[in-house]
């Protein structure tokens, strides 16, 4: 029988189980190769299958691993923006495809790629098109997720790094003061109908860990780190420092409210999964 049958979708409590079904399995690929997954990849598109992404690390609840980084920089002029990956044309199956994908990013040895976005329906956004015409600056969306951002930006604007000087104090009255300041926002969506949501946060944290590993530092700028911010349960929009966290101990963490997944912002960590393959073009 296979897994489709036995977990049909008209069922949301069965779509749980599934879930957390191919989550464990998932978790052994590392130990026992990739075999079983591939089998999983068939369907037709561009790029997608076995993927290693880093992530804030999923450290409770449902989900089956951490949301994956988008490398940070801040620009000359203080804006901060992701690194989209460089764009090539590669042959799959005998067909031509666009994809991004830079190797050993900025000499880390970490190859980063579209491909640790795709999932949850994102796959298939005109954000991910490795062509997609786009600035790549991380913008505030229609519903800020911090007062602070409120009352500092409008819709469309770029995050500035003057913006989070208070970073070493900054509180919005959930968990412990001056962990980091947070920003939601947008990247890659000016004229998309779906839009890609993003979190960054600037930390003391990260500043520290910075220096220690080569990956933290080819991915994060000034302090600043971010995720792409779907849940990786059942695609929520988590936050970090959000109402309710305090109750499930998350309070100074990243919390999903649809199922209770936490995250830690300040955790990064090598993630495997199946990436799904974009919509043929
Ligand atoms: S915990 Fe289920 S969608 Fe986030």
């Amino acid at each position: 029988m296979s897994e489709r049958d036995k977990y049909p979708a008209d069922s949301g409590r069965r779509r749980f189980v599934k879930g957390v079904v191919g989550g464990a399995a998932l978790a052994g690929v590392g130990a026992t190769g990739a075999a079983a997954v591939n089998s999983a990849t068939t369907s037709p598109g561009a790029g997608g299958g076995t993927t290693q992404a880093y992530a804030i690390e999923n450290t409770d609840g449902p989900a089956p691993r951490g949301m994956p980084q988008i490398p940070v920089e801040v620009d000359s002029e203080g804006f901060l923006k992701g690194v989209w990956p460089e764009v090539k044309t590669e042959k799959q199956g005998g067909i031509s495809i666009q994809i991004a994908e830079t190797d050993d990013f900025k000499g880390s040895g970490v190859t980063y790629s579209t491909e640790w976005f795709q999932y949850c329906g994102v796959e298939s956004y005109a954000g991910i098109n490795p062509q997609y015409d786009s600035d790549n600056y991380f913008r505030v969306g229609s519903n800020p997720g911090y007062d602070w951002m409120s009352e500092t930006y409008s819709e469309g604007d770029k995050l500035h790094v003057d913006d989070f000087t208070d970073y070493e104090s900054w509180s919005n009255g959930i968990g412990r003061a001056g962990l980091g300041k947070p920003a939601t926002g947008r990247w890659r969506s000016e004229d998309a109908e779906n839009i890609i949501p993003i979190q960054v946060i600037k930390s003391k944290e990260i500043e520290e860990a910075t220096g220690q590993d080569a990956w933290l530092e080819a991915s994060t700028d000034e302090g600043f780190v971010a995720w792409l911010n779907k849940c990786t349960h059942f695609c929520c929009v988590p936050q970090y420092k959000s109402e309710g966290s305090a109750k499930f101990n998350a309070e100074n963490d990243v919390y999903c409210q649809c199922h209770q997944s936490v995250y830690d912002p300040f955790s990064i960590v090598q993630t495997l999964f199946v990436a799904r393959p974009r919509p043929q073009e």
